[in-house]
């Protein structure tokens, strides 16, 4: 039995469903903070099972603790944090009690259980601003925000763990920026409140929801002066979860690597693509660049190729389209 943390969120719904089609037991866990139970609903349309799922908080040990007396669980995979930029430089105490105590928790209740394969969320914000694209995995790690700081310090504690007992398993996923939908619009992201992000902006105009797309500036130093990402479409980065689980479950040892597609997009890139898929004009306008933003990042993946034998194959068109077919089919997301 696998457990996932955060399994009804964006990257954790689309995993649970990947790991139900590879033939995994899977049981979640999430406290609904940023998602909606409807998503299990849809899961088990997609999956054609049933589900095992335990409402609760990654916080709370007597719930982790019940759970695993319940199931023989093997391995987890943590989504479970917050992961709002902005909101974590405004409120670090909570980014860190939340995304640092969970972890702490968490790991207490598996090393009890004699459980220790493990795979961390973590992200490219562990890079801070890389020096240079493509970024491999061993560039220097300077996150610049409490958001990306949680995501280093969970790596730090886990590979303090892995030093004090060499039975610990861990696969230190790093990812890019993860953008699209499941291909039957059933499952995607539905953010709380306003989105930060771009491609769930850029849905919003296409779909009438807002006036006009606002870009983070037009002259930093990348081909046509907007910001340019490694988007990777999240039903690859589901498939990487699935990949490392079963690297993990084979008894290799713990790795760290790149979850993206090694080619960056710019913002305008992004919006010619929408704009192809949904067949009209995105309004646009160019204002100030955005604090704490860098002009440009994407992947190496090589060394995820490499160990795992993954790669993502979905483009950037795929990306938009299953974007679209989401916002389309759930215009208030889970609400909808
Ligand atoms: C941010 C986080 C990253 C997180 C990711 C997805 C940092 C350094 N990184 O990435 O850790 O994994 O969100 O949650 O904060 N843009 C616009 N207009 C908009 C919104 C975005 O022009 O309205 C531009 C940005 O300037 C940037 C690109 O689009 O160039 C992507 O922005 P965004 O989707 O917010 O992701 P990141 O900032 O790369």
């Amino acid at each position: 039995m696998i457990l996932l943390t955060g399994a009804t969120g964006y990257i954790g719904s689309h995993t649970w469903l990947e790991l139900l089609l590879a033939g995994h037991q899977v049981v979640g866990i999430d406290n609904f903070v940023n998602s909606s139970p409807v998503v299990l609903k849809r899961l088990e349309a997609l999956s054609g099972k049933k589900l095992n799922f335990i409402q609760g908080d990654v916080c709370d040990p007597i719930v982790l603790e019940a759970l695993f007396k319940k199931h023989a669980i093997k391995g987890v995979i943590h989504f479970a944090a917050l992961k709002a930029v902005g909101e974590s430089s405004a409120k670090p105490i909570l980014y860190y009690e939340n995304n640092i105590g969970g972890l702490i928790n968490l790991l207490q209740i598996m090393q009890e259980n004699d459980c220790r394969n493990f795979v961390f969320s973590s992200s490219a914000c562990v890079y801070g601003d890389p020096e240079k694209s493509p970024v491999k995995e061993d560039s220097d790690l300077k996150p610049e925000n409490p958001y990306g700081q949680t995501k280093l310090m969970g790596e730090q504690i886990l590979r303090d763990l892995e030093a004090s007992d060499p039975r610990w398993r861990v696969a230190y996923l790093r990812y890019f920026n993860p953008i699209g939908a499941h291909e039957s619009g059933l499952i995607g992201e539905d953010p709380m409140g306003v989105p930060n992000n771009l491609a769930p902006l850029v849905s919003r105009v296409a779909a009438g929801r807002m006036d006009e797309l606002n870009i983070y500036g037009d002259d930093w130093d990348t081909p046509d002066g907007t910001g340019v990402r490694d988007y990777i479409h999240v039903v690859d980065l589901a498939n990487g979860h699935v990949k490392a689980i079963e690297y993990i479950f084979s008894g290799k040892p713990s790795l760290t690597v790149n979850l993206g597609t090694g080619v960056g997009y710019s913002v305008m890139d992004v919006v010619r693509a929408y704009e192809d898929v949904v067949g009209q004009p995105i309004r646009c306008k160019v204002i100030d660049r955005r604090p704490g933003d860098v002009a440009l990042y994407f992947a190496d993946p090589s060394r995820a190729e490499a160990l795992l034998g993954w790669k993502a194959v979905r483009s950037l068109k795929q990306m938009c389209a299953d974007g679209w077919r989401w916002q389309s089919q759930n215009p208030l997301g889970y609400k909808s």
